[in-house]
């Protein structure tokens, strides 16, 4: 166990959990973009950023990437940690003025407006570049479908050369852990659709030979199928019907 300061309050916690993971377990709030408790973290979106203070020295760290130490004093709404957050909104707002989740998470921040000029192109973008859907599709998923590509402005997640990514399997992992809606997904009939800005996809979905119900995409049972090493009729019936 290790025994390190957040806001003062003296707070013991497992070695090896970061400063956003302890914060968290002791209902302290930092807010964040990147992070999903499912997927390794990844520092990209620089929300979370807390001031410690180390030997005398104090800095700005991501506490979603910053490991606790003993003895460490973390600060999690100093002056300098608020400019950094009101700053990192304020870009975010040029890059995505019309996604909402940006506007509320920016208003809870005290950022009401950027001083920044638009960065987008097209105004529609809302794409944070956090990098979950990415993380979910190769690390949970383990198909890396889609990755993050371009530099700058230009960077964005796109599946290679725009097209229907064949790896995919149209499981939606992207689209559930996309957290501005930049990835969505809908059925209709027997197809299921998984599209952003710049690239879609359609996923053919199975009938369930029992109900007759439309109820997952083949390829994604198919893939299951053969990492589970099931039966080729196994998902010829639909869970519901199967209990
Ligand atoms: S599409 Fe969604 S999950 Fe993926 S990087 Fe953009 S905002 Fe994040
Ligand atoms: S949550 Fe830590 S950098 Fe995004």
């Amino acid at each position: 166990m290790v025994t390190l300061s957040i806001d003062g309050r003296q707070v013991r916690a497992q070695a090896g959990s970061t400063i956003l993971e302890v914060a968290r377990e002791k209902g302290i709030d930092i807010p964040t973009l990147c992070y999903h408790e499912g997927l390794e973290p990844y520092g990209a979106c620089r929300l979370c950023m807390v001031e410690i203070t180390k030997n005398g020295y104090s800095k700005l760290v991501a506490s979603c990437l910053y490991p606790i130490e003993e003895g460490l004093v973390v600060k999690t709404d100093t002056e300098r940690v608020i400019n950094v957050r009101r700053t990192v909104m304020e870009l975010l707002l040029a890059r995505c003025p019309n996604s909402d989740v940006v506007w509320d998470l920016a208003r809870k921040v005290g950022v009401e407006s950027t001083p920044f000029k638009s960065l987008a192109e097209d105004e529609s973008n809302k794409c944070i570049l956090c990098g979950l859907c990415v993380r979910a599709c190769e690390e949970v998923v383990g198909v890396s479908a889609i990755s993050l590509v371009n530099r700058g402005v230009e960077r964005e997640v796109a599946p290679p050369f725009y097209e229907s990514p064949e790896a995919c399997i149209g499981c939606g992992s992207c689209a559930y852990v996309c957290p501005t809606g930049a990835i969505e997904m809908e059925e209709v009939g027997d197809t299921r659709t998984i599209r952003s800005r710049d690239w879609k996809s359609e996923f053919k979905l199975k009938k369930c030979k029992v109900c007759g119900s439309y109820w997952a995409p083949e390829r994604q049972l198919d893939y299951f199928a053969k990492k589970a090493n099931l039966p080729g009729d196994f998902f010829d019936v639909c869970p519901t019907c199967r209990e």
